[in-house]
């Protein structure tokens, strides 16, 4: 691995521990905040692509088993990934790599629609999909409660794909991040 690929896999895991640094907002009726770290996953994926994004993040996840509290809120531990969250940190390792491996398409098409459900498709309803199966298994909850829980999640998340898609068509642009 060049050192070009080091430094830009270190900094989007700084990215993305900034990220969660801005306090999560609570739902009250799931236990899975609004966070924001997620925009820093789907970027780690977009600009970066499969093989280094998904090196940033599996990083970046080791960092938070072996206990550093990096995650929203300041949670980390083995225990959060068989907690009511793990669906959803699975499904950011997964989404990563399904966004890194579509990046030729993001940056072939120039139809920004079209960019943000090559983002929102995996970071987005992929997720979520897989969060709610992971709160299904740990919380008993069941499906429709589950899914229509996650509903609310959409907006603010759809706003973050906006975000990223906004982002990542400058960045992409930069020779830095231009393979
Ligand atoms: C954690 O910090 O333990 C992970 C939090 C996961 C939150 C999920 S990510 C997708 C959805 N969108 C949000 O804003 N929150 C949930």
């Amino acid at each position: 691995m060049k050192v070009k690929d080091m430094t830009v896999i270190a900094m989007m895991i700084a990215i993305i521990i900034m990220l969660g640094l801005i306090p999560p907002v609570p739902l009250g009726f799931i236990p899975v905040p609004i966070v924001f770290q997620n925009i820093g996953i789907m970027l780690a994926g977009i600009i970066l692509g499969a093989k280094r994004g998904g090196f940033a993040v599996v990083l970046f996840l080791i960092l938070v088993a072996i206990g550093m509290p990096l995650l929203s809120g300041g949670s980390g531990g083995i225990s959060v990934f068989v907690g009511p969250t793990s669906g959803y940190l699975m499904g950011w390792l997964v989404s990563t790599f399904i966004i890194g491996y579509a990046k030729h398409l993001f940056i072939e098409t120039k139809n920004p629609i079209f960019r943000c459900l090559i983002i929102w498709l995996p970071g987005v309803l992929f997720v979520d999909i897989l969060g709610s199966i992971g709160l299904m298994i740990v919380t008993n909850m069941n499906v429709t409660t589950a899914l229509i829980s996650n509903l609310a999640f959409l907006p603010g998340d759809t706003l973050k794909v906006i975000f990223v898609v906004t982002i990542a068509s400058r960045l992409l642009k930069l020779p830095l991040f231009s393979r």
